[in-house]
């Protein structure tokens, strides 16, 4: 059975209803893109999140741009039990990878509740391309892409997110942890759920200072 999934498939139950539709309007695209705020894990309140709207998070990660359709993302959720599993292991890692001279009691405690607040935490992880005939840059700009959809969607529910990289993201115990192979990668964890407090106001330098234009 081909584990594709076409637009008009049944698994998101409105989108066939929604592919009718020829486009959105700009504006309310703009106002997601515009309005999504990184929430940090400590002002997240604990509410939980539907798992549908969850999936349609996941779903939309899944339509991601991919060089040559190898969909390198792959995705570990946790939620409930599984988040106090998350939190002991990488508080106890964080233990054991840091010399007693640089250990820090409060970073140790932080990693023993900072994912609890959250609804979800979805790790996200890269499988390398078989052939590796791709240059793997392509593989972590598609799971990049991957993350934004999640995130701009989160946005359009009200849902908070947050793309955190720190902490034991890129040690191989964490890899084996997840279950990844040699040549995958973990990125970090994508936050989710809600808050009580406004997002923290963003800025960026005016996009005319990056762009070069020809012609
Ligand atoms: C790949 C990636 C990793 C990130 N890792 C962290 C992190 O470890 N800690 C952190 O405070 N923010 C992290 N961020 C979020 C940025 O701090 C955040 O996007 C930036 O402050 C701008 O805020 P905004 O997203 O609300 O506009 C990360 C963002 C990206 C794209």
């Amino acid at each position: 059975m081909s584990d594709t999934l076409k637009l008009d498939s049944t698994s998101v139950s409105s989108l066939s209803e929604d592919s009718e539709r020829k486009a959105v309007d700009p504006e309310d695209v703009n106002w997601v893109i515009r309005n999504r705020r990184s929430t940090k894990p400590r002002c997240l309140n604990g509410e939980k999140i539907e798992d549908e709207i969850v999936w349609q998070i996941l779903e939309n990660a899944n339509w991601a741009p991919t060089h040559g359709l190898t969909q390198p993302w792959r995705f570990k959720v946790f939620t409930g039990e599984g988040l106090h599993t998350l939190a002991n292991f990488q508080a106890d890692l964080y233990k054991k990878l840091t010399p007693e001279s640089s250990f820090k009691a409060d970073k140790y405690k932080r990693m023993k509740t900072n994912v609890l607040s959250a609804s979800h935490v979805i790790v996200i992880c890269m499988k390398r391309q078989q052939s590796e005939k791709l240059p793997e840059v392509e593989e972590i700009e598609a799971i990049a892409c991957s993350v934004q959809n999640m995130a701009l969607t989160a946005t359009a529910y009200g849902v908070c997110s947050f793309w955190g990289s720190g902490g034991v993201t890129y040690t191989e115990e964490l890899k084996d942890f997840l279950g990844l192979e040699e040549r995958d990668r973990c990125f970090g964890y994508l936050y989710l759920g809600y808050s009580d407090t406004p997002a923290k106001d963003s800025s960026r330098s005016p996009i005319q200072s990056k762009v070069e234009w020809f012609g």
